[in-house]
């Protein structure tokens, strides 16, 4: 059977040609990969649950007026998504101190943050996705100061749906990742949530327990990590049959 074109290879996931233009097939992997790529495993089944808890955030976004670029689910491993322009940028938005940012702070792991904090690392496999401040992102031009604006509004928005809906199931957001697009529409454009959302790109702790329901378990060994995306599934009603 011929196979469509590849248009992009990334870590977790592959973009392929679309049915229609302006359309792209998003094919998730089974590949799990950790501190720039220095660790890398297969996880049967991890494409399949990440493919459907996707589906179910940007759905939601969808739901309550945030716009993605998420058209509609094909099978098991693929969804169909609006091609759009990538902004080279990882927006990431924290609620709570954990990961790099505990670290290079010295804060401990849990701690609650005053607001919403929400910083910048340019897409960059290569130099490891540095973390960048607006002067430079405005200075290079990755973004513009009006793009900036729309995205922390976008995050902003994001993490209140997301806060919402994980809390809703016994499940703290400590923070994630998303990145944004822009679709052409003439001259104008529309900033939209891309790529992904999914325990791959998200902290999530038990509201009980504090027990990590997310790529943590992989990156820190704590145990099996589709068990654990798979818990997150269900206590979503996000069930997948098979992979
Ligand atoms: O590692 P760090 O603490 O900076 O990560 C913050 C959040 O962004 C985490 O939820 C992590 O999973 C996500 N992230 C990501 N992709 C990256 C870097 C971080 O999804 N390249």
């Amino acid at each position: 059977m011929a196979r469509r074109k590849k248009i992009y290879e990334g870590k977790a996931k592959i973009l392929y040609e679309g049915p229609e233009p302006g359309t792209l097939v998003q094919y998730f992997k089974d590949d799990a990969t950790a501190f720039n790529a220095e660790k890398h495993a297969v996880i049967e089944g991890k494409g399949v649950l990440n493919n459907r808890l996707s589906e179910f955030f940007m759905t939601g976004l969808a739901q309550v007026g945030i716009p993605t670029h998420f058209l509609r689910r094909l099978n098991m491993r693929e969804q169909l998504v609006r091609q759009v322009e990538i902004i080279p940028l990882e927006i990431i938005v924290r609620n709570f101190a954990a990961g790099s940012m505990a670290k290079r702070l010295g804060m401990e792991e849990g701690a609650a943050l005053p607001q919403p904090i929400i910083e910048f690392s340019l897409k960059d496999d290569k130099l490891g996705d540095p973390l960048v401040p607006e002067e430079y992102i405005i200075a290079f031009q990755w973004a513009s100061q009006q793009d900036l604006d729309d995205i922390v509004r976008l995050a902003l928005r994001v993490n209140d749906f997301m806060s919402g809906a994980m809390y809703g199931v016994g499940i703290k957001l400590v923070d994630f990742k998303i990145e944004v697009g822009r679709i052409w529409d003439g001259d104008f454009q529309r900033l939209v949530v891309a790529d992904e959302i999914s325990p791959d790109s998200c902290r999530l702790w038990d509201l009980q327990s504090g027990e990590k329901l997310d790529k943590d378990v992989f990156r820190r060994d704590l145990g099996n990590l589709t068990d654990a995306y798979a818990e997150v599934a269900r206590r979503l009603g996000v069930m997948p049959t098979n992979a």
